[in-house]
Order: structure tokens, then sequence, then C-alpha cells
């Protein structure tokens, strides 16, 4: 049997339905988001109206925060204009879920150390859980912001701005149940020009100040907690890859976090049939399709679990 089939709704096979049943998606270490499956729940996630800027090129952020002027001057509109003014990928919500239902308890307390879009803050208030967002960009906050205010919550989501590295100058205090996070993957893309946006650093600097934000982050951990970091590899000017999901693995370690699963997010692969040929062809690059989603133990796995409590799936509204 191909390792992909099990995934498959097509295959009824009782102990993954079983696993789905108790786990929302069997514990697995391959997440199928091209799946039917998985399309079908990130639809209902979508459905509920949550949005995220994340993805968007330069050109679609400066549209971004022109939609969101046009917003805020039409603010009494019911459906507000940002929506329509670009296209834009979001931070997969079912793969937010599945973190926060198997690594969080109910009620505990988020960091997000380089927020970005609103999904995590999101879905982490529509299952209970209080989320901090830290990020460097006011533009990305206020986007935050809107699309929160579009929601009912019990714990509102919270955005700050500040540089990750600096943690408690961004107004970071207590302690933390959870760390859930997507950094930059080096100059892949640039987010903003402010001069602490490690987006803007050659590969050194940036892995100085990711390092730094790790450590900062894990401060902030309690023990017998989960970290989730989302990362990808990505290469130099010269096509060798950096190694960044091997360097996020040490600067957990350094930061002194476990090291504990390891989980491959198979993304879809839109266009990447259409531009993969070149670079095989050209210098035998394999043509990406493929996220790294690390998680860390600070402490004791077991007691973490305990914390962490029952796996719940959020429950979707009935209509
Ligand atoms: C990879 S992006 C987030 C996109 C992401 N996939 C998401 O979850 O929506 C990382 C974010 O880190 C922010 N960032 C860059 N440097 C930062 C820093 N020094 N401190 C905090 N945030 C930073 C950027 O503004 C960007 O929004």
């Amino acid at each position: 049997m191909n390792a992909l089939s099990i995934y498959s709704e097509n295959n009824k096979n009782m102990s993954a339905g079983a696993l789905y049943d108790s786990f929302i998606y069997p514990p697995f270490s391959l997440f199928d988001a091209r799946a039917g499956w998985w399309q079908a729940r990130k639809k209902q996630w979508i459905k509920l109206g949550i949005d995220s800027g994340e993805g968007r090129k330069d050109h679609l952020m400066s549209g971004y925060a022109n939609a969101l002027t046009t917003w805020k001057r039409v603010k009494n509109s019911p459906t507000p204009q940002v929506d329509a003014c670009f296209s834009k990928s979001i931070f997969d919500p079912v793969l937010t879920e599945l973190m926060y239902a198997w690594f969080s308890p109910v009620g505990g307390k988020t960091l997000d150390p380089f927020a970005g879009g609103s999904v995590r803050g999101v879905v982490a208030a529509l299952m209970d859980r209080k989320y901090t967002g830290v990020d460097i960009s006011t533009t990305q906050i206020d986007a935050n912001e809107l699309q929160a205010s579009r929601f009912k919550f019990k714990h509102k989501p919270k955005w700050k701005e500040g540089d990750a590295a600096r943690l408690h100058k961004a107004g970071i205090r207590g302690k933390y149940d959870f760390i859930f996070t997507c950094p930059p993957y080096g100059d892949l893309e640039r987010y903003s020009d402010h001069p602490d946006d490690i987006s803007n650093m050659p590969y050194e600097v940036f892995l100085g100040a990711f390092r730094q934000s790790v450590i900062d982050a894990a401060r902030f951990l309690n023990d017998d907690c989960f970290a989730c970091f989302v990362v990808g590899d990505f290469r130099d000017k010269n096509g060798t890859n950096r190694g960044f999901v091997a360097d996020t693995i040490q600067a957990g370690r350094d930061a002194g976090l476990n090291f504990y699963n390891d989980a491959i997010l198979l993304t879809q692969a839109a266009s990447l049939p259409l531009r993969a040929r070149g670079p095989f062809e050209g210098s035998r690059k394999l043509g990406k399709t493929h996220q790294n989603v690390l998680v860390f133990c600070k402490g004791d796995p077991k007691e973490a679990t305990r914390k962490a409590g029952e796996v719940r799936p959020y429950s979707f509204p009935k209509n």
C-alpha cells in the first residue's frame, strides 16, 4: 500500500478511521494537505471567515495597506473590502487546529514571536486558547486586528509590535504554555524595510537574530510544555541549501528545548509542475512541496502531554 493512501478519504481503513475519530487526524509524521479530508476541513475554516496576509509580496502588501485604509474609511460597512483587493495564501488553519489540539491546553497561553498573519491567533481564540503574537510590522498587526474584529471571542487574540529577539521590550510578561510560530525563511520573502526585520538580513546575521529569538521565547515557556516551529529549507544565491531546518533544530536545542517530533507538511503542488522542469534539467534541483513542522518539548513530554489534555477538535457551527 502506498504510504499516502492511508490518508485518502477513499481508503476506509478501519484503524486510520479510528485515529481520525480519536485525534482529528492520524498522528503520523506526514500531514497531507493535498488530500480530500484536509482540503474539506480547510474549506470549513475559511468559510468561518479566517484569513491572513501571509504569502503576499511587496506589491500585494501595499495593496493590503490601501485596502485597510479604504476599510477604515468605510468602517461601518458590513463587508470590509480587504479580501477582494489581492490574492494571497494563508497559514494552514488545519495544521493550526491540529497543533493546538495536540500540543496545548484549553485555556492555556500561546506565544508566537513571528506572528505574521492572523490565522494562528484567530484559530487559537476559537479553540479557547489565549494567544499573544509579536510582529515587527505594524501594517501586519493592523491587518490582524481588523481580521479579529470580525469574530466574537472569549479570549481575544493579542498582537504586539516588537522584535522577537527582545520579547520583554515588546511587552511580553509571565509564562506561556505553548510556543507556536512560523519565522521568515531567511530572505526568501522580504516582509518589510524595518531594520530589525530578520528577512532583510544576510543569512549569518539572520541566523544570529533568529537564534536569539528562540532563546528569548524559550525563556517565556513554562516547564513541561511543547513548542512548534513551522519552517522550510531554502537556498542561497548559488543554489546551495542553507540548512535552515537543521539550524532551527540546533537553535531549539541551544535554547534548552528537546527536539521531539519532526513532521512533513505536504503542500499543494499548485504551479510546481510548470516550474519544476527548468531547475531540474539545469541543475537537478527538486521542486519543493513541503514544509517542516518541528515540535520541541521543554522538560518532560509525558507531563507536557498530561497538561495538554484530551485531544478535542474545533466544533464548527452548524450553519
Ligand atoms: C514567515 S512570516 C509569517 C508568515 C507566516 N507564514 C504566517 O504565519 O502568517 C514571518 C513574520 O515575521 C515578521 N518578522 C520579521 N522579523 C521580525 C522580528 N525581528 N521580530 C518579530 N517579527 C518579525 C515579519 O513581519 C512576518 O510577518
